[in-house]
């Protein structure tokens, strides 16, 4: 099975052809990030404007890559959530304009399925059942994934997403966006207990995450309240790559400690890690570790396919039109986490 997929959720316009929902042909992803960089996030206005602007562009650059034309493929998918609404609409209704002229079926796709079963795109076979692991922008998830399609969500974060305390600590520490990449860098050369900051706990859900509080702490760590820097211009380099590092290793430590409970809680040995977060230096080495002293098969996404990507939408996809999963041309965008209302059976 051939399948173009489209991906337009936040801030990367993206559009894949994927055969089998392992063979990436293509997967061409036009980032934003030049343009939401000055705003220290993404501005959803900015987002939808770029994404009409560059989304036939992708579309077309994929096919060729590919070297397939729209008549080759068997359907279209499309992230139809969660994300801005106005981003996805983009993606959205570039996917049901080619179905409905191509008379192609449409696939819809939950964006954090998709980043759930992203680590099987370069696997030989389905690694389910597994525990898995989204970290993004937006999201801290843990999933116990016994049918690809129907993933449980069994924890995830009470306020923010690990992705988006990364961001946030590197505009304190005046380090630019996004702040991912940049703390995974400063921190190599740190120690990651030269600050005990604090790592959250949260006792009646001991599967959920919090990420405020260690945002706070950092604050009052470099603005006042303990020692006083007063500003992040007035850190050393040392000073920064500790404060990075420790950041860092406080940020890592419960999503390696609430994935490797789930483990013990399900008895499911396998962990699949997804995600923009997945692509953490510190993160997969940790995992790894830990992984490997327990005794439990790691599957570490790739990452190429860990940010936002349209490879992982087609290669879900994939799973979804062999269920004959597919979607009406009534489909509409979805902002928060809830089940994709147009996937349903087309037998149905
Ligand atoms: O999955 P993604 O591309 O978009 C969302 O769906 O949110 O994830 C983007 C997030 C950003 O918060 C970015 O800072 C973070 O992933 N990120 C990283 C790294 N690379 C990207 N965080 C920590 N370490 C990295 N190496
Ligand atoms: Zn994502």
């Amino acid at each position: 099975m051939i399948i173009l997929g489209i991906e337009t959720s936040c801030d990367e316009t993206s559009a894949a052809v994927v055969v089998d929902g392992r063979d990436v042909r293509s997967n061409v992803v036009s980032s934003q990030v030049d343009l939401h960089a000055r705003y220290g996030g993404v501005v959803p206005e900015i987002a939808a404007r770029a994404h009409i602007e560059r989304i036939d562009d992708v579309i077309a650059a994929a096919l060729e890559d590919s070297g397939t034309s729209l008549d080759d493929m068997d359907a279209i998918a499309v992230t139809e959530g969660p994300g801005l609404i106005g981003a996805l609409l983009v993606g959205l209704t570039a996917a049901k304009t080619i179905s409905a002229l191509s008379g192609k079926p449409l696939v819809a796709v939950d964006h954090l399925h998709a980043h759930v079963t992203s680590a099987s795109i370069t696997l030989d076979h389905d690694p389910f059942p597994a525990i898995a692991l989204v970290v993004s922008g937006g999201h801290t998830s843990i999933y116990h994934v016994q049918d690809p399609l129907e993933p449980q969500l069994i924890g995830q974060t009470r306020d923010d997403a690990v992705g988006e305390a990364f961001d946030k600590v590197a505009a304190v520490l005046d380090l630019g966006y996004p702040g991912g990449p940049i703390i995974d860098k400063t921190a190599r050369d740190g120690d990651p207990k030269a600050i005990n900051f604090p790592i959250s706990r949260i006792d009646d859900r001991p599967l959920d995450f919090s990420y405020s509080g260690l945002k706070t702490a950092v604050m009052y760590h470099v603005f006042g309240h303990g020692e006083k820097y007063g500003s992040a211009s007035k850190l050393s380099a040392t000073q920064l790559a500790d404060i990075t590092a420790s950041f860092q290793r406080a940020a890592v430590k419960p999503l390696v400690d609430r994935t490797l409970r789930a483990v013990e809680q399900t008895g499911v040995r396998r962990v699949l890690v997804g995600g923009g977060v997945a692509a953490n230096s510190a993160l997969r080495e940790m995992l790894t570790e830990r992984c490997t002293a327990e005794d439990v098969t790691l599957h570490l996404t790739p990452m190429r396919y860990c940010t936002d990507n349209a490879a992982m939408i087609a290669a879900h996809a994939d799973r979804l039109a062999r269920a004959d999963r597919f979607a009406e041309l009534d489909l509409t965008p979805r902002a928060g986490l809830r089940r994709p209302r147009g996937a349903k059976s087309k037998s149905s």
